[in-house]
């Protein structure tokens, strides 16, 4: 633990104490009753050495969308992976911290026990199983279910229900539909669990702007009409802030700032950095770093 402690002293900045505060006052906008997830000041490390989540905290009430957003590399992957506990596959582990899902530390869980406590993961990258039927994908998706077929049935409709391309598309091999379909079946294969939280990776990635609208709209009225509860990762800071209640800012393993999505939306270096919409005449580099610098104080 001491080397990457120290390895993180010599290339991050030390964050200001205003920083710490943005992470209080997440915490008490959102009361840890009403939490269904609750991370509490992870630390992250890859390989022993690689530290890349330094101190995250965030909180998702039931029946939320929470954006987690940020730039490549900013560790929001990360953090989907140590809360559905799928950071061991990737030599990685958790050294600090805690994870509370639905009351419960999620250390102490599979990740399949996990799925069957109701909260799922759909990585980044639309996983399928290439050489499946859709269908077939979405049947994969109740492996952890004990309850009958009538209900895998019911679970089927009810995806089918959300995403008529998927009906329509049920018996194609899931390696040949569109880029779009293969999204809408990596979440209609989580939806199969009956999840209570989807933690979703980057769903816009890769994907024409129509699309990407159509699968956001589904994910609200997911989360609308069955009160499934989202974590949503993105790079979409527009899209992602225009459904989700909160979001968090994550740069360099660190939250930065956070706070409701409509405030974000307006505050002016989320607009200058994440939305691309600078005031004025165009900064230099200089000016950008200065403003970067600024971006954390503030944060
Ligand atoms: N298995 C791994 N081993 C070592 N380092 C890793 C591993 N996975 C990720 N990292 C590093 O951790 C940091 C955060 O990566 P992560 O994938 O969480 O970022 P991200 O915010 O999801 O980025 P993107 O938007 O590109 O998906 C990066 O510097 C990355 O290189
Ligand atoms: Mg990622």
């Amino acid at each position: 633990m001491s080397i990457p402690a120290e390895r993180d002293a010599r290339e991050a900045p030390i964050p200001p104490p205003a920083a710490a505060g943005a992470q209080d006052r997440a915490v008490a906008a959102a009361p840890a009753a009403a939490a269904i997830l609750s991370v509490n000041n992870i630390e992250v490390v890859y390989d022993h050495v690689i530290l890349v989540l330094k101190g995250v905290s965030l909180q998702v009430r039931k029946g939320d969308i929470v954006a987690l957003l940020g730039a490549n590399g900013a560790g929001k992957s990360t953090t989907l992976k140590a809360i559905s506990n799928l950071l061991s596959a990737e030599r990685g582990e958790v050294t600090k911290g805690s994870i509370i899902f639905d009351g419960e530390e999620v250390h102490a869980r599979t990740p399949s026990e996990l799925v069957r406590r109701g909260c799922i993961q759909v990585m980044e990258g639309r996983h399928c199983f290439a050489h499946l039927t859709v269908e077939d994908n979405l049947l994969t998706g109740a492996f952890t279910r004990r309850d009958g077929h009538a209900e895998v049935r019911r679970a089927l409709d009810l995806v089918y229900g959300y995403f008529p391309r998927l009906k329509e598309r049920r018996g194609s091999i899931a390696g040949y539909i569109s880029g779009g379909e293969q999204q809408m079946c990596a979440i209609g294969r989580a939806l199969m669990s009956r999840p209570k939280m989807i933690l979703l990776d980057e769903p816009s990635m890769g994907l024409a702007p129509q699309l990407v609208e159509e699968i956001f709209k589904i994910v609200g009225d997911l989360n609308a009409k069955e009160g499934v509860s989202f974590l949503l990762a993105e790079q979409n800071t527009h899209m992602a802030l225009k459904y989700a209640r909160y979001g968090y800012i994550l740069e360099n393993g660190r939250v930065v700032l956070d706070g409701e999505a409509k405030a974000l939306g307006e505050n002016q270096d989320v607009k200058e950095f994440y939305l691309g919409m600078a005031e004025g005449k165009r900064k230099s580099f200089r000016e950008g770093k200065h403003y970067r610098r600024r971006k954390r104080w503030l944060a």
